[in-house]
């Protein structure tokens, strides 16, 4: 559950970061005593939509979307293993180096990178970060505009120190991450056109725990993630008695999301007054669903949409796990495709 709660924590983190704008995203994940899940994972995201994955289960890095097939050989993919397999081994050296700055003895415990950069094509306003992550917590930081690092944990602060010296290297991330990250978001985004620029209209349905909890308007399978769940009694929005979930990522790149109201207070011949209106920014077909007691879905006739958030949480644990910290200092190179490929190591103890 702890390992759930943390990922979740940085996955949501990730969906918020990312607004109406493109962006492109790489999470890598170091575990350590994690049963049933790989120690090392991962992800690279072009508009929250995952396009590669790497897991120390398969030891290769694959495409996970057909336009990343067609703009890549199987070279491109040997070089992207090969790093890969040499950042493992970083990573859980890490894990050692951070247990020990702890005063850790072993146990679970996650190391995670998350970087990448955004760009809005429309005022062409670009945004990058780079940060790694010790349990589900900031561990280390890059400041993009002084070109040096925020050490929120006073355990990180020699990592800082030793990074802050780097000139060169903080100049090449700071480079990596305005330019050569956006070139490559933007040769994403136009080859992954038809996918990425799409717009999908969710399925939206009603569903009801018990007769006393809050009907919940749940939505499912909409792209982008910029999808928006209003309730409204007699076509007013309601903020009272709303509770809106997060939205979260289907394992085939759409989202979902739910929000509940409570009408535990309401007469039941007074609840078609009410509706649920889905939302999808440059959409103009709201979904509007009327409460209707004929149409909530409760456990007893679906209780497969019940634990759909559960199965979601665990595809998401596999699939789309994030993240790590570190204590190696990430040296990006020059040849393309491949932002994440080529690391140095910096020992920094
Ligand atoms: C990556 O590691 C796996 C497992 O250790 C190995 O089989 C594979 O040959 C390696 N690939 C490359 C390109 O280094
Ligand atoms: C760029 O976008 C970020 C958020 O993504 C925002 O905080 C910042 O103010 C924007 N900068 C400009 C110049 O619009
Ligand atoms: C639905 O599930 C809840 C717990 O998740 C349970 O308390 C309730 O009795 C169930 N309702 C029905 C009608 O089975």
């Amino acid at each position: 559950m702890k390992i759930k709660r943390i990922i979740f924590l940085f996955l949501s983190y990730a969906v918020s970061v990312a607004g109406v704008s493109n962006s492109l995203q790489y999470f890598y994940t170091g575990s350590s005593e994690v049963p049933n899940f790989p120690e090392f994972v991962v992800v690279g995201m072009v508009n929250d939509v995952q396009m590669m994955h790497y897991d120390s289960s398969i030891s290769r890095a694959v495409p996970k979307q057909d336009w990343m097939k067609k703009i890549t050989d199987a070279q491109y993919w040997d070089t992207e293993t090969e790093g890969f397999n040499n950042t493992r081994q970083l990573f859980r050296d890490n894990i050692e180096i951070a247990q020990w700055r702890f005063i850790q003895t072993g146990g679970v415990h996650i190391v995670q990178l998350f970087y990448g950069c955004e760009w809005d094509d429309e005022v062409g306003n670009i945004t990058g970060y780079h940060r790694y992550g010790y349990d589900g917590e900031d561990f280390i930081v890059f400041d993009l505009k002084t070109e040096t690092w925020i050490a929120p944990k006073e355990q990180a602060f020699i990592t800082k120190l030793n990074w802050d010296r780097d000139a060169d290297g903080n100049t090449e991330i700071k480079n990596y991450l305005t330019q050569e990250c956006v070139d490559w978001l933007k040769k994403y985004v136009n080859y992954g056109r038809y996918t990425l620029m799409r717009t999908d209209l969710p399925s939206v349905s009603l569903l009801q725990k018990t007769p006393s909890s809050p009907v919940s308007c749940h939505a499912t399978g909409f792209y982008p993630n910029t999808g928006k769940i209003v309730w409204r009694k007699d076509g007013e929005e309601l903020h009272e008695g709303v509770n809106k979930g997060e939205i979260l990522t289907n394992n085939d790149g759409t989202f979902q999301m739910s929000a509940d109201l409570d009408l535990s207070a309401i007469a039941s011949d007074d609840w078609k007054r009410y509706d649920c209106v889905f939302q999808l920014s440059g959409v103009n077909k709201d979904i509007i669903t009327k409460v209707d007691k004929a149409v909530i879905k409760t456990n007893e006739s679906n209780s497969l949409s019940m634990i759909i958030p559960v199965i979601v949480a665990v595809v998401v644990l596999v699939a789309t796990a994030i993240i790590a910290f570190i204590i190696y200092k990430k040296r990006i190179d020059k040849r393309p495709p491949c932002p994440v490929e080529n690391h140095e190591v910096h020992e920094v103890i």
